[in-house]
């Protein structure tokens, strides 16, 4: 087995003092403390290890500790136990303070000479705004916070996403970081990597031999990957989001990770140097396949307003709380790359992602080519009108979320006198397999950073070619402006012409 999976189910040995940037918002309540906790109830935390809390608003200890154990009540994943919450939020500890101002970090470095209560290898997690990454880092460096790496104790920084807003600032975020931390002792998380699906993409390739042979232009007709929402602007992210968009928010790092998983060669090793050198390959290779104009191979669009069947009004992007009324900002978006190298050339790549869609779902969808020969064509009626009806392509489908799980759909003979082949599928679902609730993308990534793997995590030279892969879009966005499409369906219906010439579609289920 890798040694990735067996790192990610055991215990971590060094002690650790987990300082949380940003503890007061709701990453923390909802998914770290979470996950922290069901890592400790599993026993998989080091016997000691401190969680610092940092943030601005007016807590202590106590105050702070109660609202974490209500955290973990709430979202916790497996049930709890008061005694077990209670003994894990007794490792938890409160530090008020301004990230941008020294004073707070000189406190911290007070607070840490406390004997015995904060372990030195220091796990700093900054769930801040991005505009504050490059100046915690700066002051925890100036403050002497920082250890050199190799040295007897480890350093390590975990940053979130977004990692710049396009190629330019992505360069200059990685290199304000790099001018204090060495590139092993930053974790750039982009959760999806810790979601057990996508884990599952290279055991499923490189783990049979029965795929991957035929995982290239010879045998594929297209690739396309969507992850679909039906959410919107709800909570308070509208103003995030309205800077953002869909194709900072979900395509420059979701899709083009799962796009790296599916398309990349095989690893020699599972080394987090040898896959993140595979993923860099197939991002590098990876270009928008404009043919004539920009608009072939990119659409975007924002949901409109509609009635709801109850008869209650649902808003347009253009109305949602912290958007603004005129805004240009994209809720979905819809891509045709190429991959220009040997195994890929030629096979399109349609890439999509949206807001206020038809369902929730997130897919890769590998579509082989059609036999050569079509023997078993033959004629279906539907009250007067009647249609030849071709044998459906083989697909090969990753369902991501939910309903987890790969199917391969196959054309097989309907049962009767006639040759009627009917498209079936053969599946595999996790919850039909094993009665284990999935862990959350969090409770792995976590454990990995304390264990110093950063095979799922993303190095400064991928962040910077996925934005490679978009900037030809942020430099022409007056050229593509947002289609207005209707809420519950999917998407802008201008992005079927990115299969213009293909003869594919997209798999709208
Ligand atoms: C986040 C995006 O990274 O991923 C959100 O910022 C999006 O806009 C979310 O809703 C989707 O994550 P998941 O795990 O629900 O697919």
């Amino acid at each position: 087995m890798s040694e990735t999976t067996i790192v990610g189910e055991s215990r971590v040995n060094d002690p650790v003092t987990i300082v949380i940037f940003g503890a007061s918002g709701d990453l923390t309540h909802r998914k770290l403390i979470p996950a922290l906790y069901i890592a400790y109830a599993k026993g998989l935390l080091p016997s000691a290890f401190t969680i610092v809390g940092f943030a601005r608003r007016d807590y202590d200890d106590a105050i702070f500790r109660g609202m974490m154990a209500d955290s973990v009540k709430e979202f916790s994943r497996i049930p709890t136990d008061d005694e077990t919450v209670a003994h894990f939020v007794e490792h938890i500890h409160y530090h008020k303070g301004d990230i941008s101002s020294p004073a707070t970090y000189a406190e911290l470095k007070e607070k840490f000479r406390e004997e015995g209560v904060y372990p030195e290898n220091r796990l700093y997690y900054l769930s801040i705004m991005p505009s504050l990454f490059e100046t915690a880092v700066d002051l925890l460096k100036k403050s002497g916070l920082i250890a050199v790496p190799g040295g007897t104790h480890w350093t390590r920084v975990v940053i979130e996403k977004p990692f710049g807003k396009d190629l330019e600032s992505a360069v200059a975020l990685n290199a304000g970081l790099l001018r204090h931390l060495d590139e092993s002792q930053i974790y750039r998380i982009d959760h999806y990597l810790g979601k057990e699906t996508v884990q599952n993409i290279l055991s499923f390739r490189f783990a049979n031999t029965i795929f991957e042979p035929i995982f290239n232009r010879s045998f594929v007709d297209h690739i396309q990957i969507t992850a679909a929402e039906t959410v919107g602007m709800e909570g308070a992210r509208g103003g995030y989001y309205d800077e953002n968009g869909a194709i900072r928010d979900m395509v420059t790092n979701h899709l083009l990770e799962l796009l790296c998983l599916v398309a990349m060669e095989p690893p020699g090793d599972l080394s987090a140097k040898a896959v993140r050198n595979e993923k860099l390959k197939i991002l590098t290779a990876a270009k928008l396949d404009i043919r004539r104009d920009i608009s072939d191979a990119v659409c975007r669009g924002q949901y409109g307003a509609a009635v709801g069947e109850d008869g209650s009004q649902i808003k347009g992007y253009l109305e949602e709380d912290r958007i603004d009324p005129h805004s240009q900002t994209e809720t979905f978006a819809a891509l045709r790359l190429k991959i220009d190298n040997w195994r890929w050339a030629g096979v399109p790549i349609f890439l999509r992602t949206g807001k206020r869609m038809a369902k929730k779902a997130t897919e890769i969808s590998v579509q082989f080519k059609v036999p050569p020969l079509q023997l078993f064509q033959h004629v279906e009626c539907e009250g007067d009108v009647c249609d030849i009806t071709h044998i459906k392509p083989n697909t090969l489908i990753f369902r991501i979320q939910p309903d987890e799980g790969i199917f391969l759909k196959v054309g097989t003979k309907r049962p009767g006198m006639r040759f009627v082949v009917e498209d079936v599928k053969m599946d595999f679902s996790y919850s039909g397999t094993w009665d284990k609730a999935l862990p959350e993308a969090y409770e792995r990534l976590l454990l990995d950073t304390l264990h110093g793997d950063s095979t799922l995590f993303t190095r400064s030279d991928e962040v910077e070619a996925e934005w490679r892969v978009v900037q030809p879009i942020l430099d022409n966005l007056d050229k593509l402006e947002p289609h207005t499409y209707p809420p519950n369906g999917w998407g802008a219906p201008e992005a079927d012409h990115l299969f213009h010439g293909t003869g594919g579609q997209w798999r709208n289920e």
